[in-house]
């Protein structure tokens, strides 16, 4: 072939990805969820930034702010930082600097396995856009408190505390915490905290999933041998109850654990609960789920949108990794539409400025029942963002 020739046949292969490239102004349900998404965080950014605290929800009237000590922090920084990647737009970076910084005092805790929720997803995603050195090291001392909290002959990172009916609970939420120390130790080159996180993912494996690939939310074990001493919830409506939020950890955590490992056990793991949920028959047809699969008054039931919305960025992703992919990104989709109509999405300054309606916190402690929730927010970001690079959908 000449010089010439292939020259031409560049060119128009060029040319065609850019006739075939989308943008998200084609797409009217995706031009109203990113256009309402940023109004609503530009505006909610410039009022709550005096109160130097991250918001968490909007209840009854009142705005709820989540200090270094909430496990929700990192959130709405990680919503500033997802925009910002979106757009590009360096005002979001600013004020996701600002958000984030708030919460330097995290990297120090050892009292709760939730500072991968809250480090990394400030801190690790704005290490991640800008590479901030200063980041990284708040990571890696996140993580060395983190690692404090697993113990080797146990096998599993302690989730809480303090907490009189359980030796050492696990619960399954904590499948996320892995990510970042995943992360660490890529970027320190030191394999203790990816060997931890693999324990921690099999262990769990073992021990929290039903026969139907449902997962328990609490799992109660001997702080000295690691045995099993019970299986239980705390935020779902029975102990042999599916959580909504909780399968959402589960298809998340193995998920992103198979990115990290590609250990085929975990993708399989993660397929099996994604078939647990899609297929379940109280899935309603929007796909947004009730709080809890077994909830007693189904269809009276409040929703979920935050477990929507991590199901939907963990399909994204699950999508890219098997070869009938296109049903889970058609599932994520599909969760990503009903999100983004007038039922879910905010109206532009209503819902405290969060983004998302109808989410559940913890239904059994009568709290954040049907309110917007910072999470959900982060999650729908994320998913967003994912789906637009699996489809190859650009903004500017
Ligand atoms: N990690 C706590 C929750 O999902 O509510």
């Amino acid at each position: 072939m000449t010089n010439k020739s292939k020259s031409i046949i560049i060119l128009l292969l060029v040319f065609s990805t850019l006739i075939s490239a989308k943008n998200y102004k084609e797409i009217p349900w995706l031009k109203t969820a990113i256009d309402r998404s940023q109004e609503q965080l530009l505006a909610a950014s410039e009022k709550y930034k005096a109160g130097k605290l991250n918001p968490r929800t909007f209840e009854n009237g009142k705005i709820n702010f989540a200090n270094f000590k909430d496990w929700t922090c990192g959130f709405f920084p990680g919503s500033l930082w997802y925009m910002y990647e979106l757009t590009n737009n360096v005002k979001f970076k600013k004020d996701a600097e600002f958000y984030t910084e708030l919460l330097d005092q995290v990297q120090y805790r050892k009292d709760t396995h939730d500072v991968g929720f809250m480090l990394y997803c400030s801190y690790g995603n704005g290490f991640r856009l800008t590479g901030n050195e200063n980041y990284k090291k708040v990571l890696i001392n996140g993580s060395n408190s983190l690692m404090t909290r697993f113990h080797p002959e146990v096998g599993l990172i302690k989730s809480w505390d303090k907490r009189k009916e359980w030796q050492y609970p696990v619960i399954i939420d904590n499948m996320l915490n892995l990510e970042m120390l995943c992360e660490v130790s890529k970027i320190t080159g030191e394999n203790s905290y990816k060997k931890a996180s693999v324990s921690h993912a099999d262990k769990t494996l073992e021990n929290h999933f039903r026969e139907d690939n449902s997962c328990f939310h609490v799992v109660n074990y001997d702080s000295i041998n690691g045995k099993v001493i019970s299986k239980v919830t705390h935020q779902g409506f029975s102990n042999s109850s599916a959580w909504a939020r909780g399968q959402g950890w589960a298809l998340y955590g193995y998920t992103m654990m198979y990115r990290e490992t590609r250990d085929p056990k975990y993708l399989n793991q993660a397929r099996k609960v994604a078939t647990f949920i899609l297929n379940n028959p109280n899935l309603p047809a929007d796909k947004v789920p009730y709080w809890d699969f077994n909830a007693p008054n189904i269809p009276d039931a409040p929703r979920d949108a935050s477990a929507a919305a991590i199901y939907a960025s963990a399909l994204v992703e699950l999508s890219s990794y098997v070869k009938n992919g296109k049903d889970y990104l058609d599932a994520a989709e599909k969760i990503l539409i009903s999100l983004s109509s007038p039922t879910y999405l905010a109206e532009k300054g209503e819902n405290g400025l969060f983004i998302l309606k109808h989410s559940v916190g913890n239904l059994p402690a009568k709290k954040e029942i049907d309110v917007p929730l910072n999470y959900a927010d982060y999650y729908y970001l994320e998913a967003l963002v994912r789906f637009m690079k699996a489809k190859e959908i650009s903004i500017n």
